[in-house]
């Protein structure tokens, strides 16, 4: 599976939802995570995001193996989101800080 680790939070570009083929990705307060059992490891969101949050579970940065559990944990119960929609508002500012897990809303 794929996994969305922590420079996605507090910018959520949603770019990679665009690119899916079987519409895996679901959406919290100011993160997206990939369903890992519907995930068909395609590969094709890795290069979509502007974060550079994504990565294949084989490939998750030191430190930041907690998404892998992450991801499956709050796909299970946040909602779909398959269509591109605006950053959020700050995420020029977010881009590239480090440590944004303590921000992560559910
Ligand atoms: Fe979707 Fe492919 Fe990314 Fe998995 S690797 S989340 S199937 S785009
Ligand atoms: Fe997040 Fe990157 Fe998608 S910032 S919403 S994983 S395009």
């Amino acid at each position: 599976t794929f996994v969305v680790t922590d420079n996605c939070i507090r910018c959520k570009y949603t770019d990679c939802v665009e690119v899916c083929p079987v519409d895996c990705f679901y959406e919290g307060p100011n993160f997206l995570v990939i369903n890992p059992d519907e995930c068909i490891d395609c590969a094709l969101c890795e290069p979509e995001c502007p974060a550079n949050a994504i990565f294949s579970e084989d490939e998750i940065p030191a430190g930041q193996e907690e998404f892998l559990k992450l991801n499956e944990e709050l796909s299970a119960v946040w909602p779909n989101i398959t269509e591109k929609k605006d950053a959020l508002p700050d995420y020029e500012k977010w881009d590239g800080v480090e440590g944004k897990i303590q921000y992560l809303e559910r």
